[in-house]
């Protein structure tokens, strides 16, 4: 990464001017609205989206408007619904998508009611726990909880998630790679067999990633 973008990134994470201007812009309902045409209702959070929301839609838009009846599910829905809300344009069945966190659901489900996202279907879950069972998923993504301890869930998804997937499915994570190294990443999925690594992207200014993970054998 070159010196100026690296600068950036030490300031923003310092809580400096870039990450001020950071959290201007992604606790903007305006900006929310311009990248995922979804209004969020008003809620007492640091951001309404972050960076790797927007690396997500931007990298799975086009592959859903070729696939759209791939059956898809978003992991971590977050309180406003906002990337599931605007990839279900692209998708002939409703996304499913679920949240640990019910005050978060709740949240989710009310942005849903005021935008009429009625091509999702939001439910309270950690993990598969509510995910029924027989349920298969052609595409799966979550844009991880990259400050907390990934051992935390980052080992249960790749444990939890195989029988979960289509033949052929895969499954795509976004992260910011300073506080969760992509070798952290790497190194609890090594740990199962049933999953390898397919593809990962980078951006050449800034640090968050996208790493597909698909079946080892299907
Ligand atoms: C970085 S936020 C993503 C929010 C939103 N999808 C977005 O892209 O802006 C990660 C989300 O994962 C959720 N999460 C964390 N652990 C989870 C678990 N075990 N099961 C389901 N969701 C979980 C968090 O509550 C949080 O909403």
């Amino acid at each position: 990464m070159a010196a100026p973008l690296r600068y950036l990134y030490n300031n923003y994470s310092k809580g400096a001017w870039v990450r001020t201007l950071h959290r201007i812009y992604m606790n903007s309902p305006l900006t929310a609205r311009w990248h995922f045409g979804v209004d969020c209702p008003p809620l007492d959070v640091a951001a309404l989206y972050d960076i790797t929301t927007i690396l997500l839609k931007w990298h799975l838009k086009p592959i859903l408007k070729e696939h759209r009846d791939w059956k898809v599910l978003e992991i971590g829905v977050g309180p406003f619904a906002i990337l599931s809300g605007y990839l279900s344009q692209f998708t002939n069945q409703p996304i499913d998508t679920f949240d640990i966190r019910k005050d978060l659901v709740e949240s989710a489900l009310k942005t849903q009611k005021m935008n009429r996202l009625d091509n999702v279907n939001i439910f309270q879950s950690d993990l598969f726990a509510n995910v029924p069972e027989g349920s298969t998923y052609d595409l799966m993504f979550w844009n991880l909880p990259y400050y907390a301890d990934p051992e935390k869930y980052l080992a249960g998804l790749f444990e939890q998630a195989p029988p979960f997937l289509a033949p052929g499915g895969t499954m795509v994570l976004g992260y910011n790679s300073k506080p969760l190294p992509r070798a952290r990443v790497l190194e609890i999925l090594e740990r199962y067999p049933k999953l390898r690594l397919a593809d990962v992207r980078t951006y050449p200014w800034n640090m968050h990633e996208l790493v597909t993970v698909a079946l080892a054998y299907g």
